[in-house]
């Protein structure tokens, strides 16, 4: 095993043995000198972002609310997220600067933020908040027998902190779980392992799902948003109500529901709800494509009707990231695997279908502007990440774009704003320079509306090009100005283009 952890940046960092763990550890634990301490396990997308939010809390006396301690892995993959939260630097690249400035502040000012690979942080925790990731094995299997998770790292997590924790800490679980885990996964695991160091009584458990939305807003997010949570006895629901009121503002007040397999759910329904909103407005994208209408325009005019309709999708290139594309399975799972039920989510698992061969269609657009076929065709494509604005590749639709145009013929170069490299498509030639990407291609697919390139202008194309607008990227008037300097235009959801004989 290498013992480097790289960071996105390109920084490696040594990854200690037990040893230096073990005397940083002891460093940490004077550091903390009897104050309470929350214990926030992985240190990802959400675990990092709620560490940073949970140091800035702070007691009526203005002194910081909680020691807080963040814990990853000492592994290639996790190492670097240590390291960077000890220098003060948030370790997701992020468009809200407040996430630099919390990790920095906790960290380097305040010095009640600091993280650990060492297990025994637990067991200073009064507070331990899982947020770690519980993976599906397959996202491209929708069929419900073979929908598959992987539960071994989430369970060794979890029995990690089992063995290490304080009989009356609180756990507060942040991770999205199946319908059922509470009850059904954490608990035995919990208990199996405190029982084997003589502890019976009983666990205190929370669950507690996390609504972050890595943007501009990260840090908002978790601040400001009201939670669902449950837990599994009054005490236990007290104290979660208790602590979240300890760094969410005090407007956004926690929702309790009955039970965990309720909160549990709550999570799964409300990110399938969406991912079904995406596919659904798909459908109407094609149709309105084919009919000359601009959907853009008028799903604008439907997201007036505030409260009922102003949350329909628009359309768009794909879907990607960690949850949608995975939480639609958790539910399935639940179901056929906790529930033993015969209950299939028939919409639910089509959406999901339907959302990850979505950017196909941005494919078929390209191919038609290219005359055809993609065979030795330049092509670039603008924008790797899921999301606009944010470093984040995870299943990003991008990804079945590429592979596809790869397959016919097509020499894809790939840029995007936010990244420097593409970890899963390392091969793939990716260009840092926007000007000499566009300059150097003879078909362009504007993937993610990221700022740089809604900041393009005419000038910036060079005439005669191929140029498919999957994102609601160009305006009408950037459209007709490339269109009169000689290129072809289409647009995911944008018929009036093609009335305007732009394809031509
Ligand atoms: N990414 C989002 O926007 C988002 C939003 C809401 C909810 N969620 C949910 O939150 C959970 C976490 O998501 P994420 O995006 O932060 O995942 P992530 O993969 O970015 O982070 C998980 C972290 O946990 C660490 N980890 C794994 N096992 C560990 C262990 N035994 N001890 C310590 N650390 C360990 C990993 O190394 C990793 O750094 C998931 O269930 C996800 O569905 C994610």
């Amino acid at each position: 095993m290498t013992s480097i952890s790289r960071a996105p940046d390109g920084t490696a960092y040594d990854i200690p043995g037990a040893a230096q763990i073990a005397d940083h550890f002891a460093e940490i634990s004077r550091l903390a000198g009897g104050r309470p301490v929350v214990v926030v396990q992985g240190l990802g997308f959400v675990g990092s972002a709620v560490a940073a939010v949970i140091a800035d809390a702070r007691s009526v006396n203005g002194t910081p609310r909680w020691f807080v301690i963040g814990v990853d892995l000492p592994l290639p993959g996790s190492w670097w997220k240590i390291a960077y939260v000890n220098e003060g630097r948030a370790p997701v690249g992020s468009p809200d600067p407040e996430f630099d400035r919390l990790v920095e502040q906790g960290a380097l000012q305040t010095r009640n933020l600091v993280a650990t690979a060492s297990e025994e942080a637990y067991a200073l925790a009064d507070v331990i908040v899982v947020d770690v990731h519980l993976d599906v094995v397959d996202r491209r299997v929708t069929s419900p027998e073979e929908i598959e998770l992987d539960l071994t790292s989430f369970e060794a997590a979890i029995r990690t902190v089992g063995r290490h924790m304080r009989g009356d800490a609180l756990v507060l679980v942040e991770t999205t779980v199946p319908i059922g885990a509470c009850g059904k996964i954490i608990i035995p695991a919990l208990e199996s392992e405190r029982a084997a160091r003589g502890i019976f009584d009983p666990v205190q458990l929370a669950h507690a799902y996390e609504r972050v939305m890595p943007g501009p807003r990260y840090i908002e997010s978790v601040r400001r948003f009201r939670r669902s949570f449950s837990a599994i006895d009054e005490t236990s629901a007290l104290r979660a109500r208790e602590f979240l009121g300890s760094f969410i503002d005090p407007e956004f007040e926690p929702l309790e529901l009955a039970d965990t397999a309720s909160s549990e759910l709550a999570k799964l329904l409300e990110n399938s709800y969406r991912a079904a909103n995406i596919a659904f407005v798909h459908e109407w994208t094609l149709l309105a494509e084919k009919t000359g209408i601009n959907l853009w325009a008028v799903v604008d005019s439907i997201r007036v009707r505030k409260g009922t309709h102003d949350n329909l999708r628009y359309p768009g290139f794909g879907v990607g990231g960690y949850c949608l594309t995975k939480d639609s399975l958790l539910a399935q799972w639940s179901a056929t695997h906790l529930s033993k039920n015969s209950d299939i989510l028939a919409v639910t698992l089509e959406a999901l279908r339907i959302n990850h061969d979505m950017p196909l269609h941005s494919l078929n657009l390209i191919r038609e502007l290219a005359g055809g076929s993609l065979s030795n065709v330049r092509l670039l494509v603008c924008g790797i990440s899921y999301l606009a604005d944010v470093a984040d590749t995870r299943n990003s639709p991008t990804e079945l774009f590429v592979d596809a145009a790869i397959s016919e013929g097509a020499e894809v170069t790939v840029h995007d704003p936010c990244l420097r490299a593409w970890p899963e498509r390392p091969a793939v030639r990716i260009c840092g320079d926007l000007q000499t990407a566009l300059r150097s291609n003879d078909a362009i697919v504007l993937a993610v509306p990221h700022r740089a390139y809604k900041q393009l202008t005419p000038s910036d194309f060079p005439p005669g090009r191929a140029i498919v607008d999957a994102n609601n990227v160009l305006e009408d008037a950037v459209a007709q100005s490339l269109h009169g300097a000689g290129s072809r235009l289409a647009g995911v959801g944008k018929g009036h283009w093609r009335k305007q004989g732009y394809h031509l």
